[in-house]
């Protein structure tokens, strides 16, 4: 699964879709219903499947209803559900649009097995399946994510480069995302693949629902279990849970905190960087990826081909060669917020350097 994606490929694969986007449109059929080449009246089911980690809300609903808008002149309608981390809760979301005869889905599922039958009603129902950032089982048509063992090795890299000599004698701790999430598996073996054997990984954890608190309650068992003094740096899978692991460092008293690393690039994780706390973060441009699923599911709907947006084919558990967009991720540390999240628009300065932060955006120059 997973072949690797190179950068140039990727780049060229997101410049066809933004080529793709203002291509799409035009008039509507007597039946207001998709068909060949036009622009419809068409709606679009969009589930995510948890509001906790900021991405979902903020980035990925916003850019997607954003896109499907564009795509066909604004008479694209976005159905929306969140399944706030219950996966019998996204079952029957499914269930419920098919009800409402949306003519695509969007789905980033919360248990990518759990979903397979909802996936396969829909198919029986005639409406295609576009997954969303993890690989939902089942007869999906397409799937867009970032490469995400690629991210998992990035995540490692960044981990060993920081902890230098210290790999050497020192423990890590390693908390991984939730089992339900393919991704998770995936972020965990890119990150197995860079660290083992040049590292010691004194606990493990595979986090549930990626919560927060769990990884703060984990972090603090791995503390009593191995002595604060023996931790020279952790492994976090995103920065919701660097948020909670960083809490138990501090709450054991730990006077210099180990490089700890994340993902998503959340606000409160750059501001995190910024200040020294957290190592890094993997910068994931979620633009492209909603414009993926966006162009993916409008042309499915519309009975068109998406040949010529795809990048790469790959294989789930159940389907073999589902035509895909795969983005690669960024490490974003203190010495590229501006060029990243700053320079692409996610955040102002003004956003990340509140008062709390402004003497340490100011040490790295951030104004
Ligand atoms: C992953 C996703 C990450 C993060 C995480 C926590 O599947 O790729 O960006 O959101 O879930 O929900």
């Amino acid at each position: 699964m997973n072949a690797h994606l190179g950068r140039a490929t990727a780049v060229v694969a997101v410049s066809a879709i933004t080529l793709t986007l203002t291509a799409c449109g035009g008039a509507e059929d007597a039946d207001g219903r998709p068909g060949s080449g036009k622009g419809h009246a068409i709606k679009v089911g969009l589930l995510l499947p948890e509001n906790q980690t900021a991405r979902y809300e903020k980035f990925d609903k916003p850019l997607i209803e954003k896109e499907v808008a564009a795509l066909t002149r604004g008479k694209g309608e976005v159905v929306y559900a969140n399944a706030k981390q219950d996966a019998a809760t996204q079952n029957s979301q499914v269930d419920t649009m098919i009800t409402n005869k949306v003519d695509v889905l969007i789905i980033d599922a919360v248990d990518a097995k759990a979903i397979a039958g909802a996936v396969k009603r829909a198919k029986d129902a005639g409406i295609p399946v576009v997954a969303y950032d993890r690989l939902a089982e089942g007869p999906i048509d397409a799937y867009t994510s970032f490469d995400n063992e690629d991210v998992g090795k990035v995540q490692g890299k960044a981990l060993l480069d920081a902890l230098g000599d210290k790999a050497k004698d020192g423990q890590i701790v390693m908390m991984n995302g939730s089992v339900t999430d393919p991704n998770a598996k995936l972020f965990k073996s890119g990150a197995h693949f860079v660290l083992d054997g040049k590292v010691n990984i004194g606990k493990e954890y595979d986090t549930v629902e990626w919560k927060p608190e769990n990884a703060n309650t984990n972090m603090a068992a791995a503390l009593s279990a191995l002595g604060k003094s023996k931790i020279v740096g952790v492994y976090s899978a995103n920065d919701g849970m660097a948020g909670g692991i960083i809490t138990a460092l501090k709450a054991a008293g730990l006077s210099t905190l180990p490089p700890v690393t994340g993902q998503d690039a959340e606000l409160a994780g750059v501001q995190r960087i910024v200040a020294g706390e957290q190592f890094m973060t993997v910068y994931k441009p979620y633009a492209p990826e909603a414009a993926a699923a966006a162009e993916m599911a409008v042309a499915l709907a519309q009975g068109e081909k998406i040949d010529g947006v795809i990048n790469q084919m790959v294989d789930s558990p159940t389907t073999k060669g589902v035509p895909s967009v795969l983005i690669p991720g960024v490490a974003l540390t203190k010495a590229n917020v501006k060029s990243t999240v700053v320079d692409d628009g996610v955040y102002t300065v003004d956003e990340i350097c509140t008062d709390k932060y402004r003497a340490a955006c100011e040490e790295i120059g951030l104004k």
